[in-house]
């Protein structure tokens, strides 16, 4: 075997320099600094084109189209996006996003009187729905800390298996935490709590395309169901993403409308219920394997995708890190095609108006309030790298960001 080259830095860094794709190849406005892919995502302009093309035919012939068209379609769709995701497409379901995934998954197996574990760097919008459920059941959410900044890329594995008790029947857990940025280990801590009888959900909303994902990985670790948007990195149509459902569960989770399917027999019962919940439009679901191709003809390939996308996180947090004065908050091996940046803010600039101030300046970057997440305690800034990002922008924001008095954050005491 001939040895590998060695990594040529230079070029390295020119790549993080200019896009791999403009902005324009997204439909994305070249007047506004993208930097929260995110929160929402960005589709190819192919991928539009080829959701245009199934809406044309949906709507020259909805009846043909539903009828005899749909069904196929669908299936072809849901092999691809499995074979992306690396899931068995019979426990695969098309959601309209992450947070349907979640709350799917959770109204099933979340039982009157348990704990419900999760960690205190999720999702807002699935805590509420972990108290509500936990309200309307006789429930207890539990909440493992997460310490953020972090030196350990292991030790949230310890800190969420020490806080599951006895009582604890389901876990949720972000594969992506969205304010810190931070990649969890999904199977590890599913090996460490679905053997003590504790039903993991496995919130990936960030995970394709960010991530290698490996649903089938996870199954075999006892992984109860597991949800990724498909409209964030993977950059399909807004409202598309997958649910998988380990077999055993199958026939309890049902989707949160019923309709058609559930007349069903029980054998195709689960994709035939979660498959129809009413009309509705279909074509972000067909058109995911279409942008899912379209991003790695433009990047390379997923994996060079995912390479550079790392690389350039790390770089821009570095140079955002290096400006407000504070050291990069956790190790490289936590960080996928995004970072966050713990700050200060000055008193007249809390989080939402900082925000709204880049916003109106032409700048799309989320700021993650503590408030009224409980915590991490202090604000953050994220910064996202995608196909059509560049470390230039980076600079420009640290340049902004030091212009308005944002500064880092002083470590916690
Ligand atoms: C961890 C996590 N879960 C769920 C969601 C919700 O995604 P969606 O709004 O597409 O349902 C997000 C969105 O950013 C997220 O970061």
């Amino acid at each position: 075997m001939t040895p590998a080259a060695p990594p040529d830095a230079d070029a390295d860094a020119d790549d993080l320099r200019r896009p791999v794709a403009p902005p324009e190849a997204f439909a994305l406005d070249p007047a506004i600094v993208h930097l929260n892919h995110g929160s929402f995502g960005a589709c190819p302009r192919a991928a539009l084109d080829a959701q245009a093309a199934w809406r044309a035919r949906l709507e020259a012939a909805t009846m043909r189209f539903f009828v005899v068209d749909w069904p196929d379609a669908l299936a072809t769709a849901r092999a691809a996006v499995a074979a992306f995701l690396r899931a068995d497409p019979a426990g695969l379901v098309f959601v309209p996003n992450a947070t349907t995934g979640v709350d799917t998954a959770l109204e099933a197996l979340v039982e009157p009187g348990a704990d419900i574990l999760t960690t205190d760097h999720g999702y807002a919008a699935c805590r509420h729905a972990l108290d509500r459920l936990a309200a309307a059941r006789g429930a207890r959410v539990v909440v493992a800390h997460l310490p953020f900044p972090t030196r350990d890329a292991h030790a949230h594995v310890d800190a969420i298996a020490a806080a599951c008790t006895p009582a604890t029947r389901v876990a949720l857990l972000d594969h992506v935490t969205s304010p810190t940025a931070l990649v969890l280990d999904a199977l590890a801590v599913t090996r460490a709590l679905a053997p003590r009888g504790v039903h993991v959900v496995v919130d990936a909303a960030h995970a394709p395309g960010q991530l290698d994902v490996d649903v089938a990985a996870l199954a075999a670790a006892g992984v109860a169901a597991w949800t990724g948007n498909l409209h964030k990195w993977a950059c399909a149509p807004k409202g598309a993403a997958a649910l998988w459902v380990r077999d055993d569960l199958r026939a309890r989770v049902a989707p949160l409308v019923t309709s058609h399917g559930f007349g069903a027999p029980a054998a195709t019962r689960y994709h035939a219920a979660h498959d129809w919940t009413g009309t509705h439009d279909p074509t972000p679901y067909l058109t995911a394997p279409t942008a899912i191709d379209t991003i790695a003809a433009l990047g390379g390939g997923w994996p060079a995708v995912r390479a550079r996308g790392h690389r350039l996180a790390c770089a821009m947090r570095d140079v955002v890190c290096d400006a407000l004065g504070v050291a990069p908050p956790a190790p490289d091996a936590m960080i996928g095609m995004m970072a966050a940046i713990p700050v200060a803010l000055p008193a007249d600039l809390p989080p939402r108006t900082l925000e709204r101030r880049l916003l109106d300046a032409g700048w799309e970057v989320a700021i993650a309030a503590p408030a009224p997440h409980p915590v991490p305690g202090t604000p953050s800034v994220r910064v996202c790298a995608h196909l059509y990002n560049h470390l230039g922008q980076a600079e420009a924001l640290a340049r902004q960001l030091r212009a308005l008095g944002v500064r880092g954050a002083p470590p916690p005491a």
